[in-house]
């Protein structure tokens, strides 16, 4: 394979993913933005292995096998992983899977170190690396031990299975620990500095040591709430490992692919930030979570009273209103309710109700959420409003029908300048005539607040499993 060919390749490729990219940031182009996605690293992978047997006969026999060991095993754990994980895991498998990205810079930049000449970096054994290079194996093999260390503690604590401390939700926070931070970052700095000028791979080794050890410190602090925002932070991380290395082997399509998850994961993280009106430092710099804590402990100590009722009368409510807007959240996504929903909807709709979606950025706990919920059970699109474009109808609205959603449309957001969520743009179904909210208990959110909108005059609270509620709510409208 000439090496024209192969830039042509990872070239398209790149095409591929950036139209992949595309693709997901909507609903109705989501599944073709994931066929261009798996095209994309098809044709990456074929042409890497391709390019393998064209670096020379010794390389390619010995290697190869190892290469398609890696694929087989890599790729049906992969597939068995993504089959089976349900909804609400995928931000710990997406923490799960960064840290295989870290992990493997990391095992790269070392290959690199000690064998740079099997990469194609010098040509013999014993040459110096370029210090260009040295630079560039430093950043990727810091970035990617940071990544990894600190993607498994975000694994850890978004799973909630472990006992460890430091897996727990609840931040990690001693005196000093900032400064700790700046330290260890330094000397990491430090060392790396010294590796890329002088080739010390004591040096090396030191620095990459305590990388791990600084992704660690980094994700500890940080409460449970936050942790969807620093896996994509983590995203983005990984992104720039991968660019890194790219550069050091002189890999175009690392450096594009690298660059592209690098970039999209930082917008990402911005989007989240600004969603749930926190400061990007202040997620970085951990404290939300404690407030959380704080927040949940003075919400459960109070018994206020509540109006609340069955399925029944919500259906009744529901079925003599001219307009309805549901408002998912989180809770339905845990009750794997979006079928029985979708059945509800139909049948209001069908009794000549205007039925309307409504999805908040952050609603559930990974962005998106809602939108492939109600994609799985085949809402229509055009039922499907984000925030900024329903806002305005709550007013107008008969019944506002909350499932399984808090935090999102908790009005304390707008109200009360000292709430932790002070700020951050809320889903106003306050405004609507009626509101019915499905959940368990007067348990609070993610955010661990009290909501005044469950008080409200107008508020019905119907308690229950929102499957088991919703599928009640559909014989009594039958
Ligand atoms: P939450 O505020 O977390 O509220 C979900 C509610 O669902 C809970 O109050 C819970 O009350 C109820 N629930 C749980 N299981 C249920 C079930 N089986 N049936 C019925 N109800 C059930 O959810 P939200 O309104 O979707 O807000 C999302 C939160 O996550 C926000 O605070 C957001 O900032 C945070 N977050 C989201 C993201 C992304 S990207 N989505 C990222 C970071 C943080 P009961 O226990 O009483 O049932």
């Amino acid at each position: 394979m000439s090496m024209n060919l192969v830039t042509l390749l990872y070239l398209i490729a790149s095409v591929c993913f950036i139209q992949a990219l595309k693709g997901l940031s909507h609903p109705t182009t989501s599944r073709r933005g994931n066929l261009f996605g798996m095209i994309g690293m098809a044709i990456a992978v074929f042409t890497t292995v391709a390019l393998v047997f064209k670096l020379g006969a010794e390389i390619a026999t010995a290697g190869i096998g190892y290469v398609i060991v890696g694929l087989l095993v890599g790729g049906t754990a992969g597939s068995i992983m993504a089959k089976r994980v349900e909804m609400t895991k995928m931000p710990e498998l997406v923490a799960f899977m960064h840290s295989m990205i870290g992990l493997a810079a990391v095992f790269i930049a070392i290959a690199a170190v000690v064998e740079p000449q099997s990469l194609g970096i010098v040509e013999h054994l014993g040459d110096t690396i370029p210090t260009g290079n040295r630079l560039e194996l430093f950043l990727g093999a810091a970035i990617g031990a940071i990544t990894f260390s600190g993607s498994v503690i975000a694994f850890g604590k978004l799973s909630g299975k472990y006992k460890f401390r430091l897996f727990q939700g609840a931040p990690v926070q001693f005196a000093g620990q900032h400064l700790l931070n700046l330290v260890i970052g330094l000397a990491t700095l430090g060392l790396g500095l010294l590796f890329m000028f002088t080739g010390n791979i004591g040096a090396f080794a030191m620095m990459l040591a305590l990388a791990f050890v600084l992704g660690v410190l980094i994700i500890i602090p940080i409460g449970g709430a936050d942790m969807p925002v620093v896996v994509s932070m983590l995203n983005s991380y990984s992104g720039w490992a991968a660019a890194g290395i790219g550069f050091s082997l002189n890999n175009s399509m690392l450096i594009i692919a690298g660059s592209l998850v690098g970039s999209s994961g930082a917008i990402l993280s911005y989007i989240m930030c600004k969603a749930m009106n926190r400061s990007f430092f202040n997620v970085i710099l951990g404290g939300f979570g404690a407030d959380a804590d704080a927040g949940a402990a003075s919400g459960s100590t109070e018994q206020r009273a509540v109006k609340s009722g069955s399925a029944d009368d919500a259906s009744f409510l529901l079925t003599n209103a001219d307009s309805v807007i549901i408002v998912p959240g989180y809770g339905l996504a845990v009750a794997r309710a979006q079928h029985a929903l979708m059945e509800l909807a139909e049948k209001l709709t069908h009794r000549g109700v205007t039925v309307k979606f409504a999805i908040h950025p952050v609603a559930g706990r990974m962005p998106g959420h809602m939108n492939v919920l109600l994609a799985e059970a085949e809402v229509p699109y055009e039922q499907v409003f984000e925030m900024e474009d329903i806002n305005s109808e709550f007013g107008q609205t008969d019944v506002v029908l909350v499932l399984g959603a808090n935090d999102v449309v908790n009005p304390a957001a707008k109200n009360d300048p000292k709430s932790p969520i002070a700020g951050m743009p809320i889903l106003e179904a306050y405004k609507a005539r009626t509101v019915i909210v499905n959940k368990r208990s007067m348990a609070s959110g993610y955010a661990g607040l009290d909501n005044e909108l469950f008080y409200l005059d107008k508020t019905m609270m119907v308690f229950g499993d929102a499957k088991k509620v919703i599928e009640d709510m559909v014989k009594a409208v039958e």
